[in-house]
């Protein structure tokens, strides 16, 4: 059965136009100008869907979530079912998830194990990253194997001593394999050892609260890793992006690099443009709810400011969520009495796509740019486009349609993720999904999930567009 999205404007990374889009079982056919013949004669025998007064946009592309991670003695509270169900409801319809391999691990067996959990389950599409986190000769093996697998890029850690942590003879050594295979590292960029210094110093002092973990995690940690990072990378040859970016020191290294013509992309988060330490890390243990690594900045600097004109420079050329929710209840709860046992991470993979849509409202970016971060970039990193992150003839009809119009309030009463509170709660938002589909399928429309469990398949990744 044919559709044809009529009336609507449609933006993509390059501009915004009015016109139609047709779509052939799960695959876009033309993109029409509005009145030609050609779009007239499509409309017969076409489902024909009204977007008069809408944004007609590819499908967002969160290319950092963590369903079900383990953490902390615990684990993400979203599984791969609500997580991606709650994707959809904010429109996004792919993601990037993390298959986590630990010391002692095989690569292999946790790519399976990771695959199994999402298996049959997923509302929309999705491909995995292997995060390395013990670099050994069998798993610089097994990363060759995943790229001819569809798993084309590696995370690796300068933090979590003892858990994830990579010295920098492994990430150099990782790096030469990625540099070998064409894969994409990329970088969990603080100075996680001396980090570890600064919070059992705190704690020592009876420094125990949440804010602390913002105290310790400084900024200079994220910048001194990032610079690291951008040499190392040099050195092996190999592309580098650094993942949920948040101080404006760290990104002074990038754009320093990139400048140089270095093969070096950053990512931020929501969570880095619009919270701060003192609004939201510094409430008690209810700050627990913003403890996430990188950590949230001083409000005291120009970390937001400086983020977003990264943003606009493609000094930060993606936005991702680093989805990892964790209840406060028996979750974040293990660190009460100690900030270091704080399970890390926030959940905000139904957010994204509207938060960043306020960087069009306050005219912090333009609306082709709001697609390229949050849809078309994403894609051509992580080697999903054409196929995702645009509307053209042969991409998939991942398709969301926007409204600019409507207002409403982001609450833990109206969110799908599975949380038992909002780190954006009462945030106002201008703009709200209407209706989402997924490789042609109608998913989200009148305020109503219509798709299904395991509707979502895995995708094989190519290697992405920006390597040279
Ligand atoms: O706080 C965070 N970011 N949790 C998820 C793990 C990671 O480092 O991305
Ligand atoms: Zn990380
Ligand atoms: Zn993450």
């Amino acid at each position: 059965m044919k559709k044809l999205i009529k009336n609507g404007t449609v933006i993509s990374s390059t501009g915004a136009d009015a016109a139609d889009v047709l779509i052939d079982g799960e695959t876009i056919v033309a993109v029409l100008q509005p009145g030609s013949d050609v779009a007239v004669s499509a409309e017969a025998g076409a489902e024909v869907i009204d977007a008069t007064g809408l944004y007609v946009i590819p499908g967002g592309v969160d290319g950092h979530t963590h369903m079900e991670l383990p953490f902390g003695g615990t684990v993400a509270s979203d599984d791969f079912e609500n997580g991606t169900r709650a994707a959809a409801w904010g429109g996004t319809t792919t993601i990037v998830d993390f298959a986590v391999q630990s010391f002692g691990q095989g690569v292999r067996d946790t790519l399976d194990q990771w695959m199994g959990k999402a298996d049959g389950k997923c509302a929309i599409d999705y491909g995995f990253h292997q995060i390395i986190g013990d670099v050994n000769e069998q798993s610089l093996k097994d990363m060759d194997a995943l790229v001819d697998e569809g798993i084309t890029s590696f995370k690796l850690f300068m933090a979590y001593p003892g858990v994830f942590l990579s010295d920098d003879g492994q990430i150099l050594r990782a790096m030469q394999q990625a540099a070998g295979n064409g894969s994409l590292i990329m970088m969990h960029a603080e100075n996680g050892l001396a980090i570890d210094v600064l919070a059992e110093q705190a704690v020592e002092r009876g420094e125990t609260d949440p804010v602390n973990h913002g105290y310790v995690r400084r900024a200079e940690f994220e910048s001194e890793a990032t610079h690291r990072a951008i040499q190392l990378a040099k050195v092996g040859a190999a592309p580098l992006y650094i993942v949920h970016l948040s101080a404006s020191e760290a990104l002074e290294q990038v754009a320093i690099a990139r400048d140089k013509g270095a093969n070096v992309f950053a990512e931020t988060c929501p969570q880095y443009l619009y919270l701060n330490v003192e609004d939201h890390l510094d409430r008690g243990f209810d700050g627990a709810a913003y403890v996430c690594s990188t950590p949230l900045r001083t409000k005291h600097a120009h970390h937001h400011e400086d983020l977003w004109k990264g943003l606009r420079t493609n000094d930060l050329s993606v936005v991702a969520t680093d989805h990892c929710p964790f209840c406060m209840k028996d979750q974040k709860e293990l660190g009460r009495d100690d900030f270091r046992a704080i399970p890390n991470g926030i959940g905000g993979v139904e957010h994204r796509m509207d938060l960043i849509y306020q960087g069009v409202v306050n005219g912090e970016i333009s609306l082709p740019r709001w697609v390229e971060l949050c849809s078309t970039t994403p894609a051509r990193m992580f080697g999903l486009y054409p196929r995702k992150g645009t509307i053209q003839p042969g991409a998939d009809a991942d398709i969301v349609l926007y409204d600019p119009k409507r207002t409403w309030t982001i609450s833990q009463d109206n969110h799908h993720m599975n949380m038992d509170h909002s780190a954006w709660e009462g945030f106002e938002i201008n703009g709200h999904v209407h209706t989402v589909m997924s490789r042609g399928r109608v998913i989200i429309e009148n305020d109503t999930y219509t798709g299904s469990t395991g509707h979502g398949k895995f995708l094989r990744r190519g290697l992405s567009d920006y390597l040279i």
